[in-house]
């Protein structure tokens, strides 16, 4: 089986738009897993070189000072456009810089160029061996992604997530967004099965443009649950209030730690009893379950979840 990543955690993705300086301070008391400063369609082209700019100082004035969030990423500009170039180079060299979040890539090539100008512009930040390596993120949002999807992943081993943009798909299919996400099942899908084939740490899911009060909160908890039971790990975000709801529910629920609990307490003892197929409330449990329950578990602990806490709450557990 695939390795997994042993640290990376990216429940939730905040963009911040670039252009905003009231919004990169705020920025900095946010919880975020990641934090992703947006140099693409938050920022008008009219502003693009100020937002820069801006970005450049607000990550150099950063220096070590605390941050509340995890990841630090930049969003670039789609590499076909003018801004791309200028946007890797005026940024990578920050030492503060985690990840760059590449929207629009639809080849491998897309890939290679920013990989490429990371070897030349930040040549220490550019071996994945280096511990050190400044990761890419892609943005899937084109019907020519979905069917590039296996290069796209096989592109770079910087490569440590994949995005799925829904509002430019949904565009480039003329297709109309629904509540259900119906429309976009196929292509969510496949994202999540060709990170999951090439080992990449994350599979972040689209954005819920609802953000306001109750009924707001509701559908993005619905989109939560719909996308952590497609296979995503994380979920976009557009504003603070919604990162309590996306982080919630894209950590593992109380039921499913008291369900790992029980099973990887339970199998301990079956082991010993050199049992490999056994029963729990009525069901069998075998490998692929105890696989399952201890995925939970190693990631409700890189949810800050104290685990070993909850077993010890079933240590009296026993196979059936
Ligand atoms: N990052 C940091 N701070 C944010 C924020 C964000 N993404 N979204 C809102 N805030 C701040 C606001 O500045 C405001 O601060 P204040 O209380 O000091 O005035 C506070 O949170 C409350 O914001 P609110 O008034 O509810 O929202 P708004 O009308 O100011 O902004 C959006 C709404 C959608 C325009 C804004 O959230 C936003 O720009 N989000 C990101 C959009 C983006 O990047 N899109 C591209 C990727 S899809
Ligand atoms: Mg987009």
């Amino acid at each position: 089986m695939a390795a997994r990543s042993p640290s990376i955690i990216r429940r939730s993705l905040l963009y911040v738009p670039a252009s905003s300086q009231k919004m990169l301070a705020k920025s900095l008391a946010i919880p975020s897993d990641n934090v992703t400063y947006d140099l693409e369609d938050s920022v008008t082209p009219s502003l693009k070189s100020a937002a820069r700019d801006q970005l450049r100082s607000h990550l150099t004035n950063l220096g070590s000072g605390t941050r509340a969030f995890g990841e630090l990423a930049v969003r670039i500009n789609a590499v076909s456009t003018s801004h791309a170039l200028q946007d890797l180079t005026s940024l990578v060299a920050s030492p503060n810089l985690d990840a760059v979040v590449v929207p629009k890539v639809e080849s491998a090539a897309d890939l290679t160029f920013v990989t490429d100008v990371l070897r030349h512009t930040a040549p220490e930040r550019h071996q994945p061996s280096s511990g050190n390596a400044i990761k890419i993120i892609a943005l899937i949002e084109s019907a020519r992604a979905i069917m590039n999807l296996g290069e796209i992943c096989k592109a770079t081993p910087q490569l440590s997530g994949l995005i799925f943009a829904a509002e430019d798909f949904a565009l480039d299919l003329s297709l109309t967004r629904t509540p259900s996400l119906r429309e976009f099942l196929y292509a969510r899908s496949a994202i999540v099965t060709a990170a999951r084939a090439a080992s990449l740490p994350s599979s972040i899911d689209l954005v819920c443009t609802s953000f306001r009060g109750e009924p707001g909160l509701k559908t993005l908890a619905d989109e939560c649950e719909d996308g952590k039971a497609l296979g995503f790990n994380g979920k976009q975000c557009i504003h603070p209030s919604q990162l309590d709801v996306v982080h919630r529910l894209f950590s593992p629920s109380d039921r499913e730690l008291e369900w790992a609990a029980r099973i990887l307490v339970a199998n301990e003892k079956a082991v010993h009893q050199g049992r490999g197929a056994w029963t729990m409330d009525g069901s069998m449990i075998d490998a692929p379950v105890i696989g399952k329950a201890a995925a939970i578990a190693e990631r409700a602990t890189k949810c800050g979840i104290q685990m070993g806490k909850v077993l010890e709450k079933w240590s009296h557990q026993e196979p059936e």
